[in-house]
């Protein structure tokens, strides 16, 4: 495999917890009840799907004109916490498999549906380590859509077929095998049942035994 695409919130970095507080935050202000577990349906999910999703918890219309302001007003608080944020929050083994990569030679891309993306890797330290960024700015469609994994393998000038996928969302998962590219999950096996492979983190995972892997359609 020559192609590592890595998604962010929750594979590089654990901030879904900060997603979690900024929509709770907006989710008081507009009197809609959002708990923990509302709030794993918005992981791998785009910022206007979010808002459309807690807005449908609430049974809330509104006006185009609002859900601007309001999904400004989340992003102004998540900063708050991203702002924050140093290379301690990098989760378990990260570090160690991108310097390997890097190492290797292998292509380090980005594949995230945040436009956020650029500021987490700056604040963590670790945005020289990739070679290609692909983020919520460069997209038009959203996870499960393949268009992100796609962008970024183009980028790297890897084939889809030698291209791992690391991803902790259902969503990124399907687009990863839509995209042909070998899908491998961060979390629970048990929810990402269409992974090819599933790790609890990254400090279980053999960065050297996926180098040697085969393309895909070859295994
Ligand atoms: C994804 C997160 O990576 O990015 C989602 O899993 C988030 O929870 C999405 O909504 C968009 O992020 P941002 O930073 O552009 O609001
Ligand atoms: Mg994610």
């Amino acid at each position: 495999m020559k192609g590592f695409i890595f998604d962010l919130d929750g594979v590089i970095v654990d901030t879904a917890k900060y997603h979690f507080l900024a929509w709770k935050k907006l989710a008081e202000d507009l009197g809609i009840g959002f708990t923990i577990q509302d709030n794993e349906r918005l992981k791998g999910v785009s910022r206007t799907h979010s808002l459309e999703i807690l807005l449908a918890l609430g049974n809330v219309e509104a006006t185009e004109e609002e859900k601007k302001e309001w999904m400004q007003q989340k992003n102004e608080d998540y900063l708050r916490y991203v702002n924050r944020m140093d290379e301690k929050e990098v989760l378990p083994g990260v570090l160690p498999a991108l310097r390997l990569l890097k190492k290797k030679g292998a292509g380090i891309a980005l594949g995230s549906a945040s436009k956020n993306a650029r500021i987490i890797l700056e604040k963590t330290g670790i945005i020289f380590l990739f070679d290609v960024i692909v983020d919520g700015n460069d997209v038009s469609e959203a996870k499960p859509d393949p268009e992100v994994f796609v962008l970024a393998a183009e980028q790297l000038d890897v084939d889809a077929t030698a291209c791992v996928v690391f991803e902790d969302s259902v969503a990124g998962i399907a687009a990863a095998n839509t995209a042909g590219m070998l899908s491998i999950g961060i979390g629970e096996a048990d929810v990402l049942k269409e992974a090819d492979r599933v790790f609890p983190d990254f400090t279980q995972i053999d960065v050297e035994a996926l180098l040697a892997q085969s393309p895909k359609n070859n295994q």
